[in-house]
């Protein structure tokens, strides 16, 4: 008799690479928002797009009260969590949040967090400073650059507006 408990599927809210990179078989992928959350460039990367050297940075979510977060939402498997713990190793943990899907309804869900304190952590710094770290910075998984430009090309495609993001775009794109 199977156990009917770990087949339920789980909503997995992306925010950051997960929007763009979907590198795991998921029964559904919707639009959605978090509220109270914020997305930030504060995570150090050591894995993904920067070494233990060289961090890259990438982004986590930060409690924000009146902010909102756009990403996507993918039900998953519970199997899919190996490969998504595994991606997500490098300071992240797993929270549950509340999930707002951009066609109606409400779900609850969960989220990669790199909170304060995490070993890759870096924080917050001027968006300039950020776009210019990004822009020296690369790793396993390919160029920072290539991190935020896709980042900010899926959030434009999900008709999302992320003063933090583009302005660091802007930046990046700004150097010499
Ligand atoms: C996410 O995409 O939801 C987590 C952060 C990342 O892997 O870029």
């Amino acid at each position: 008799m199977s156990d009917a408990g770990n087949d339920v599927p789980t909503w997995v809210f992306g925010y950051g690479s997960l929007i763009y990179k979907a590198d795991f078989p998921y029964l559904e992928r919707r639009a959605a928002h978090v509220e109270g959350w914020a997305r930030r460039f504060w995570q150090g990367s050591h894995d993904h797009r920067g070494t233990p050297q060289r961090p890259g940075r990438v982004v986590t979510l930060v409690p924000a009260p009146q902010a909102l977060c756009a990403g996507v939402a993918y039900s998953v498997a519970p199997a899919v969590f190996d490969h998504l713990d595994h991606r997500e190793k490098n300071g992240y943990r797993r929270i549950g949040l509340a999930l707002r899907f951009a066609d109606g309804g409400t779900a609850q869900g969960v989220a990669y967090v790199a909170a304060p304190g995490n070993e890759a952590y870096l924080g917050p710094a001027p968006e300039a400073e950020i776009a210019r770290h990004i822009a020296a910075a690369a790793g396993p998984s390919g160029s920072n650059r290539d991190y935020l430009l896709q980042l900010a090309a899926a959030l434009r495609a999900l008709g999302d507006e992320d003063p933090h993001v583009f302005a660091i775009e802007r930046a990046l794109l700004a150097l010499p």
